[in-house]
């Protein structure tokens, strides 16, 4: 998987930087080609020498040295990178890139870079969980940079916990899984509801919404290729299911809430895109209703608020809302998370151009349990998927 790729692997100084060069060393046995960049610091831990034997090319080191070559080296080596694979990367290192600071060649290269960036913390235990710096890895996650890592044991400051560097062997393999495709939801089960829902009044009409399907296809599409087995229940569409996913049909609204809770025990991660109607004519005609002068009236009442009631049922499992709103999009939103009891919801605007219904892009917001929310600039509904899966990873990462 890594033959011939191009990575930069970035050290920065703590004591887990001897162990980058068996990481270099086991990246270039795989066929990689790879280019060093320490920092001031790391230098103080292990010699740009022994680096630059491991990986046979000089070690990049300095904004201002005179160039190896005739273009700018941190322009350079950021596009000439497939990874960037930033190992160990201490809390001065996330902080600065999270910061948006660039003062040194790793983090210039890293701000200039289009490639993949794999950042691998390596810190004292109590470091690592400082608000700050968790703050700081939520942040650059969501904007993006993956994080492997850190693995628990004990540090060398003496102290037990979380910090260790992962060891290069598992970070080789996390850059080949990389390589060969994203597959973070491996052994995950994820459900997801999409389209609408129809709640008929006779055999010949019906009560439904504008739902196409697009948003939760492209959810379930994006997590059967990252390795989940995708769970759709979904009301009736026009859209071809994606590979690999298992399909589960439906029409009204207690039918899509019989299908969720009978698989929602066995989910990992439940995201629910599906626009459900909130009401069902209180009365279906098994006869085609006639035609009578005068206006016409139909009893509705109420159908089961199917994520209401996961919110209560949950143990464990990550749930993700959409709300569809046309006025006071984030209170609205952030009500329904708070009320479902949500991790996350998905806010449209759906009076935005390319928002919402049946188009294939869409725009909003990203709220979470903690207060966070997150821009979703327009993009397309599989850009979209992605950014959410991005996120239920995380929060699913934390608990393993
Ligand atoms: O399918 P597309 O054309 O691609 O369009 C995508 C979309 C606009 C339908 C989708 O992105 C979206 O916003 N879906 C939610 C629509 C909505 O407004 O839902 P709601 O506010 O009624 O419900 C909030 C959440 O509770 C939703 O996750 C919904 O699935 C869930 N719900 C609602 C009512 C109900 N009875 N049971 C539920 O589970």
């Amino acid at each position: 998987m890594l033959q011939d790729k191009r990575i930069v692997v970035g050290i920065c100084g703590g004591i887990a930087a001897y162990k980058s060069a068996d990481l270099v060393s086991r990246l270039r046995k795989k066929g990689a080609q790879v280019r060093v960049i320490m920092t001031a610091n790391a230098q103080e831990f292990i010699t740009p020498l022994t680096l630059r034997s491991i990986s046979g090319y000089k070690v990049a080191t300095d904004m201002f040295s005179c160039p190896q070559e005739w273009e700018i080296q941190h322009i350079s080596l950021a596009q000439w990178a497939e990874y960037m694979v930033i190992a160990p990367a201490t809390a001065n290192f996330i902080g600065k890139v999270a910061s948006g600071i660039a003062d040194d060649l790793l983090t210039t290269t890293v701000m200039a870079t289009k490639s993949t960036v794999v950042i691998v913390p390596a810190m004292n235990t109590n470091m690592y969980n400082n608000p700050i710096v968790q703050r700081n890895i939520q942040s650059l996650a969501r904007d993006g940079y993956l994080f492997f890592g850190p693995a628990s044991g004990s540090l060398a400051c003496g102290d037990e916990g979380a910090g260790r560097m992962e060891e290069p062997s598992a970070i080789v393999e996390y850059m080949e899984s990389l390589a060969a495709g994203k597959k973070d939801f491996e052994n995950r089960t994820v459900l997801v509801t999409a389209g609408p829902t129809r709640e008929a009044l006779d055999p010949v009409r019906f009560l439904t919404n504008a739902s196409s399907g697009k948003m939760g296809y492209s959810i379930a599409g994006a997590a059967a290729k990252r390795g989940a087995r995708v769970i759709l229940v979904s009301g009736p569409t026009n859209i071809e299911p994606p590979p690999s996913v298992e399909l589960v049909p439906v029409v009204t609204a207690r039918e899509m809430y019989e299908k969720v809770m009978h698989y929602f025990p066995n989910c990992d991660v439940v995201i629910k895109t599906a626009a459900v109607s909130d009401y069902r004519p209180a009365v279906y005609s098994g006869e085609k209703i006639k035609k009578t002068e005068g206006r016409f009236t139909i009893e509705m009442v109420r159908n089961p608020d199917i994520l209401a009631e996961l919110g209560g049922k949950k143990k464990g499992q990550v749930l993700v809302g959409f709300a569809a709103e046309s006025t006071n999009v984030i209170d609205y939103a952030r009500d329904k998370l708070r009320k479902k009891n949500l991790d996350l919801i998905v806010a449209n605007d759906i009076t935005r151009e390319g928002a919402g219904f049946a188009g294939d892009t869409n725009q909003g917001y990203l709220l979470d349990a903690k207060g966070g929310i997150q821009q979703l600039p327009a993009m397309t509904k599989a850009r979209m998927a992605d950014i959410i899966l991005d996120r239920v990873a995380l929060l699913l990462g934390k608990d393993s």
